[in-house]
């Protein structure tokens, strides 16, 4: 069992697709008995929330069901899961923070790392103060990376 945790800051628009489109990728490979699968935020605003509604809307017009509800991310955290998987770069600067060690260091990664040729964007971009098509992004950058972590690191 392998246990992946996806982080951004508010836990209820990227880490909560992010949490989504992975369990349809490890599902889709027949696989999903294997992994379990969550998502925090590094903030405290948005805890005990569902996904934001505009993120929601976005994901079930692409058949993506979000089923997260909004917790912080904790120190714990770093010794339960095996994969630490950040939308941008002050969330990886947060997790770090509360990093131990190395070996807790080791296990943060950025989404966007595990991004295709076609990923030109360095980071998940926070879609929350901003239109509709930051939440298509973020879905369009998330099923990419969501892929290749799977692929790389997973399979
Ligand atoms: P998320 O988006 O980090 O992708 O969940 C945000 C949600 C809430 C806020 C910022 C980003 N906020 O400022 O409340």
């Amino acid at each position: 069992m392998k246990n992946i945790v996806m982080v951004c800051l508010g836990n209820i628009c990227r880490s909560p697709s992010a949490e989504a489109v992975l369990k349809y990728v490890v599902k889709n490979n027949g696989v999903e008995d294997q992994f379990f699968i969550d998502s925090a935020g590094t903030c405290a605003n948005h805890i005990g929330e569902n996904a934001d509604p505009r993120m929601n809307k976005a994901a079930s017009a692409r058949g993506i069901n979000l089923t997260s509800i909004g917790r912080q991310f904790i120190v714990d955290d770093l010794d339960k899961f095996d994969f630490i998987i950040v939308m941008d770069d002050s969330n990886k600067e947060n997790v770090l923070k509360l990093a131990r060690n190395d070996q807790d260091a080791a296990k943060v990664f950025k989404m966007t790392d595990f991004g295709s040729e076609k990923v030109t964007h360095d980071v998940v971009p926070d879609p929350y103060f901003g239109g509709e098509e930051g939440f298509e992004l973020v879905l369009d950058l998330l099923e990419d990376c969501c892929s290749g972590f799977y692929n790389q690191k997973l399979s």
